[in-house]
């Protein structure tokens, strides 16, 4: 096997050659694709299989995209990128919105979410669209160090209610800082 390094927060990974990115469309997922997002989201998120799968239905839409990291059939990361507006005064901006990013509980601490980011940072290039991503205080360090920076905002609504922890952009948006914002869909 050939190693490839490749510096992570939080130390070197060694086995990337092993992993396989796939970046699919919701409407070409099959039954075990479904199946092994419920199962890695419901590490974390112990919802049950009957609350992931109606979350699934009814908040992500057929062209939305989701991101799989495997080690051979081995589901490791996880993240989905659902289309999004971003209104701020009467500017409105095509975003991808970046939800449940997630690593298999045993593969944590190697490196794996902060890869998986960067690959995210990759699509985002032939995208071209911003990515925004919502997340605690408590973890807005580690998407620092990957490379996203900090939405500075007086108001915000997401989905027509009132949000007011993190929101996070790769790349930044102009300066960055913004009075009332919008996102028309939660994620
Ligand atoms: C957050 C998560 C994706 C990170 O994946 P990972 O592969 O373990 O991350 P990496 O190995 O690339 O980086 C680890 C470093 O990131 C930072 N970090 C990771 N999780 C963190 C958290 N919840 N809070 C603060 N810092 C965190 C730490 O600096 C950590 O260093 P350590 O391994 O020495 O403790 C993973 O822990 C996970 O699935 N968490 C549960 C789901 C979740 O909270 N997702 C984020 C939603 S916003």
């Amino acid at each position: 096997m050939r190693l490839l390094h490749y510096r992570v927060v939080g130390g070197w990974m060694n086995d990337i050659n092993d992993m396989n990115i796939e970046i699919l469309v919701h409407r070409e997922l099959n039954g075990e694709d479904i199946k092994a997002i419920i199962d890695i989201k419901d590490q974390h998120w112990k919802y049950g299989e009957i609350s992931q799968k109606a979350w699934l239905r009814d908040n992500i839409k057929d062209d939305d995209f989701h991101i799989f990291m495997r080690r051979k059939k081995m589901l490791v990361a996880y993240a989905d990128l659902v289309k999004i507006n971003f209104i701020s005064k009467n500017d409105s901006i095509e975003c991808l919105g970046l939800g449940n990013l997630c690593v298999d509980k045993l593969e944590e601490h190697k490196g794996y979410g902060s890869y998986l980011l960067s690959q995210i940072r990759d699509f985002q290039n032939t995208e071209k669209k911003p990515i925004l991503l919502l997340c605690k205080k408590s973890i807005e360090d580690f998407y620092l160090a990957n490379g996203w920076s900090t939405v500075h905002y007086i108001r915000a609504e997401i989905g027509h209610e009132t949000y007011n922890k993190q929101i996070m952009v790769y790349p930044q948006i102009g300066s960055n800082k913004f009075g009332e914002i919008q996102i028309n869909r939660n994620f």
